[in-house]
C-alpha cells in the first residue's frame, strides 16, 4: 500500500487548499509566485469544485482543473486532489430532494451551505461515484498527483426516510433477530419492544429521552454509513491511481466517526486543528490531537487543514499573534506531522469565510501573517531532512474509544457536567504539562510497547478489553484508570454492581455504593489535594496496597484514590497539578521520565526520531538546560548545555 511518504519523498509537505475558481486568471500566477517564493511545494485542489467541475447533471467541465494540474507541474508542486463530494451543486437538490439530510426534527438541510447530502441517499452515492470515476480517469496519472482527499470532513448526519431503511438494514446485518434487538436495547423497558423492523426509525426527536440502546446503534450506524461512501470513492481512485496514497481529512476529537477504523481504511491519516489562539490551553489541546493522529497512523501523519491567523467560526475570532502560526506549525511536525498545510491559500473575498484568513490574506504578501508564512516555509525546509518520516517514541498510551464516548454521552445521565472529551483532555493535558510524551490507543490495542497506560475514561468496555486491561497488569503494566471506567458492556447495559466486577477487584474495591458528581466550583477534599466534577462512595475490600481518601464530607474516611500493585483506581477528576503531579509520580514509579528533566512549565520538549523540539509557549523568553551539545537545524549553529528561546521560540536540536 502506498503511504505518505510517496507524497513527500523526504520533505515535509507545505501548503493548502487552493481554491482558485474564484479568482480571475491573472491572480494563478501571481499566486504561483508567491507559493514558490514561501516554499510550498503542495496543494489541495478541487474540495468543494462539484459545481464547476459537473455544472449541469452529467456534464464535465475539466478546463480549469486542466490547466491548475499542468500550472502546479510545470511549478513542481505537488496536487492533493480532491473528490468534490462533500458539497453537491445546487442541481442535486432541486432535481434529488432525496439527497437532501434531515435532522432530528425532521427539518431538511437545503442547499446553499456545504455537506448537505445523505450518507444513505442511492443517487448521491451514484453522482459522487460518477464524477470521482471521471476525475480518478483522467488526473489519477497526471505527474502533479501526489494524493487523493476524499470529500471532506465527513460529519454528517441524516434522520430522514432513507437513512430509516438503512438503519433497519444495517441493525438486521447485527442483530439477525429483533429478539436480539429488544433484548439489546432494553425495549422492556417504557413499552417499546418492537415487532416488526418497519416500525424501527433513527433516533427522532421524541417527547422525552431516547432508547440509550438505539442512539448507541445509530451512531455506530452513522459512521459506518460515512465510511461507507469514503470506501466507495478510495476505490474508484485506487484502481485509477494505486500507487497514490489516499485521506480524508478528520476533525479533531469529531464524535462523529470512529477515527480507529476509519484510520484503518486510509493510507494517510490528516487532520484539521484549529485550537483558539486566544486559550491558554491552545498548544495542549493541539497536542493532544497531534498524539492521537499519529497513533492513528501509527506514525507520521498530516496537517490537512489548519489556519494563518483567524477563522471566523467562533463568538470573537482572535488572529495568531506573531510567532505563534510557527510555533504550533513546529509543534506538529515534532509530533509526528510530515506535511503542514492550511485552510486556504488566498484568503477569500466573497463566500462564507472572507474573513477566514489564508497564507496570503487581504493584506497580501506584505502582511504580517504572510511573512511569516514564508519564513516558516523556509524553516520546514531546513529541518525536513532531519524529520521527515521518523517516528515518535512513547512509552505511555492514553485509552480512547469512540463506542465508549457514545455510549457515556447520552441524556438522563449522573451529571450533564461531565462531557468525555473534557475528561479526556484534562488527563491528557496533565500528563503534557508533567512533560511525558503519549501515545493514544484503542482499548483492544496492543498494550505490550507501554510501561503506563491510562484511562481517562471508559465508561463501556467489551468483555474482551477488560480481558485485555488484565492481562497487562498481570504482565506488568501499570495501569491508571479515572472514574466511570467499566461501568456498562457494549449494549450499555450497567455491569452488576455498577462496575466490572473483575475491575473492582484489580483495583481493590469491594462495593461501589453511589456516584457523587459534583456541581460547578464544587471540590471534594482529598488527602494531598481537592477533587473536581465527580467523587464516590467506594468501599475498599482490604486489599489495596495504598489509598488517599477523601477527607471531610459525606465521604470522608473513604478512599478516593486506590491502589493495588500497579494498578491505581482514581474516583474523581483531581484539580490540574493534582492530577499533574499523580500522574509524574506514577509515570516515574513505571521508569517513564520526560524528555529533558527540570523544564519550566510553558516549555515543550518532544523527541523525534534523533531530534529534539523544544518549544517555548511563552510569550516572555526562557533558558533551558539541554545536555550535550547540539546543532540546531533552525539556525545552523551549535548549543552546548543550555538554550534561550524567545518570545514563542523554538529550537530542534540534532545531537
Ligand atoms: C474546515 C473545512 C474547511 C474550512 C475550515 C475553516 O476545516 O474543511 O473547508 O471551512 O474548516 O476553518
Amino acid at each position: 500500500m502506498p503511504g505518505l511518504s510517496d507524497a513527500t519523498r523526504g520533505r515535509l509537505l507545505f501548503g493548502g487548499d487552493y481554491n482558485p475558481e474564484q479568482w480571475p486568471e491573472e491572480t494563478r500566477h501571481e499566486d504561483v509566485r508567491l507559493m514558490k517564493a514561501a516554499g510550498v511545494n503542495s496543494v489541495t485542489l478541487g474540495v468543494f469544485s462539484w459545481s464547476t467541475l459537473e455544472p449541469e447533471p452529467g456534464a464535465r467541465e475539466f478546463g480549469l482543473m486542466n490547466t491548475l494540474m499542468d500550472l502546479m507541474h510545470e511549478h513542481a508542486i505537488g496536487v492533493v486532489l480532491a473528490t468534490p463530494t462533500a458539497s453537491p451543486p445546487p442541481w442535486m437538490g432541486r432535481l434529488h430532494p432525496d439527497t437532501l439530510p434531515v435532522t432530528e426534527d425532521g427539518r431538511t438541510e437545503w442547499w446553499g451551505g456545504r455537506q448537505h447530502f445523505s450518507h444513505s441517499s442511492a443517487t448521491y452515492r451514484r453522482y459522487a461515484a460518477a464524477i470521482t470515476e471521471d476525475l480518478a480517469a483522467r488526473y489519477g496519472g497526471h505527474p502533479a498527483l501526489t494524493m487523493w482527499h476524499i470529500n471532506n470532513e465527513y460529519c454528517t448526519y441524516d434522520y430522514g426516510d432513507q437513512a430509516a431503511a438503512a438503519f433497519r438494514r444495517w441493525l438486521r446485518a447485527k442483530y439477525r433477530t429483533l429478539d436480539a434487538l429488544n433484548e439489546a436495547w432494553g425495549t422492556a423497558f417504557w413499552s417499546q419492544g418492537y415487532d416488526t423492523w418497519d416500525g424501527i426509525l433513527p433516533p427522532r426527536l421524541p417527547h422525552y429521552l431516547r432508547n440509550p440502546g438505539q442512539v448507541l446503534d445509530f451512531r455506530r450506524f452513522t459512521s459506518d454509513m460515512l465510511l461507507e461512501c469514503f470506501t466507495a470513492e478510495r476505490d474508484i481512485v485506487r484502481r485509477h491511481s494505486p500507487h497514490t496514497p489516499v485521506t480524508s481529512n478528520f476533525m479533531p476529537l469529531w464524535s462523529g466517526q470512529d477515527a480507529w477504523r476509519w484510520a484503518g481504511e486510509e493510507d494517510v491519516v490528516s487532520v484539521d486543528l484549529y485550537p483558539d489562539p486566544r486559550d491558554p490551553l491552545g498548544a495542549q489541546s493541539g497536542a493532544l490531537v497531534q498524539d492521537m493522529t499519529r497513533s492513528q497512523a501509527r506514525g507520521p501523519w498530516m496537517l490537512m487543514e489548519q489556519a494563518a491567523g483567524p477563522v471566523n467560526w467562533r463568538g470573537v475570532n482572535h488572529p495568531k499573534p506573531r510567532g505563534l502560526n510557527r510555533l504550533w506549525s513546529l509543534q506538529a511536525v515534532a509530533r509526528g506531522a510530515d506535511a503542514v498545510c492550511y485552510f486556504q491559500w488566498r484568503q477569500s473575498r466573497q463566500g462564507a469565510e472572507k474573513f477566514h484568513s489564508g497564507m496570503v490574506g487581504h493584506a497580501g504578501e506584505e502582511g504580517r501573517t504572510h511573512q511569516e508564512i514564508k519564513r516558516l516555509g523556509a524553516d520546514l525546509a531546513r529541518i525536513a531532512p532531519e524529520v521527515s518520516g521518523r517516528h515518535v517514541t512513547a512509552r505511555i498510551a492514553v485509552l480512547h474509544d469512540w463506542d465508549a464516548w457514545w455510549a457515556g454521552a447520552q441524556d438522563g445521565r449522573p451529571s450533564s457536567r461531565m462531557e468525555y472529551p473534557d475528561v479526556l483532555r484534562a488527563w491528557h493535558r496533565a500528563l503534557w504539562q508533567a512533560h511525558l510524551v503519549t501515545d493514544f490507543a484503542h482499548p483492544l490495542h496492543d498494550l505490550t510497547p507501554y510501561a503506563m497506560v491510562v484511562v481517562p475514561q471508559l465508561y463501556a468496555l467489551t468483555d474482551a478489553a477488560v480481558d485485555h486491561l488484565l492481562a497487562y497488569v498481570r504482565q506488568g503494566g501499570t495501569l491508571v484508570c479515572g472514574f466511570q471506567t467499566g461501568v456498562a458492556d457494549e449494549d450499555d447495559r450497567i455491569r452488576p454492581g455498577g462496575m466490572d466486577a473483575r475491575l473492582r477487584e484489580l483495583f481493590g474495591i469491594r462495593t461501589l455504593h453511589e456516584w457523587w458528581p459534583l456541581e460547578e466550583g464544587e471540590t471534594a477534599a482529598c488527602e494531598g489535594f481537592h477533587g473536581t466534577l465527580w467523587s464516590e462512595e467506594l468501599e475498599g475490600d482490604g486489599t489495596a496496597d495504598e489509598t488517599l481518601p477523601y477527607e471531610g464530607g459525606e465521604l470522608d474516611g473513604l478512599p478516593a484514590v486506590l491502589r493495588k500493585g500497579r494498578a491505581w483506581y482514581v474516583s474523581t477528576l483531581p484539580e490540574p497539578e493534582a492530577l499533574r503531579d499523580l500522574l509524574a509520580r506514577i509515570a516515574a514509579g513505571a521508569g517513564v521520565r520526560p524528555v529533558l528533566d527540570g523544564l519550566p512549565g510553558q516549555v515543550e520538549a518532544v523527541r523525534r526520531g534523533e531530534v529534539l523540539f523544544v518549544l517555548n509557549h511563552d510569550r516572555e523568553p526562557v533558558t533551558v538546560e539541554v545536555p550535550g551539545t547540539h546543532r540546531d537545524l533552525l539556525t545552523g549553529t551549535d548549543v552546548t548545555g543550555r538554550i534561550t528561546l524567545g518570545r514563542y521560540g523554538a529550537a530542534v536540536l540534532r545531537p
